[in-house]
């Protein structure tokens, strides 16, 4: 059992309610808060394909509009045997809420690799160059 199992099981069970019938790509994504709280998220696709919103980005700002602050880890949990890492739009918006977190992928079969937004997102542009 790894440290990850809890966050990767959230995100896999969020993925069931996926709204992705236009791309079949069912994601799934967990949040930790540094308070322990845990924040999911599913994609969630539309008829005009470009307001879709990503897993990640639904569980970040679940998490915000419910006033959580401070986050160390998010994983995301995809069905394909290659792991999916956030699209660039969910890596700004990690690097805007969370700092240089732990990102886990992981996929159904159990496969997990651990990285860093930093490492996902770098030189970023943030707050530091308004
Ligand atoms: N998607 C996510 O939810 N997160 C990712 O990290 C990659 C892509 C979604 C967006 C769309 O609903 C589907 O996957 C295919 O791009």
């Amino acid at each position: 059992m790894s440290e990850y199992d809890t966050l990767v099981a959230a995100a896999r069970q969020a993925r069931e309610n996926a709204h992705a019938p236009y791309s079949n790509f069912r994601v799934g994504a967990a949040l930790r808060a540094r308070s322990g709280r845990v924040y999911t998220g599913c994609n969630v696709e539309n008829a005009t394909y470009g307001l879709t919103v990503c897993a990640e980005r639904v569980a970040i700002f679940k998490a915000i509009s419910e006033g959580e602050r401070g986050f160390d880890a998010i994983a995301v949990v995809t069905h394909t045997e290659a792991l999916t890492p956030p699209c660039g739009a969910c890596r700004q918006i990690i690097w805007e809420f969370c700092g240089d977190v732990e990102i886990i992928l992981a996929n159904l079969k159990g496969q997990v690799e651990v990285h860093r937004s930093s490492e996902l997102l770098p030189r970023p542009f943030d707050a530091s160059f308004l």
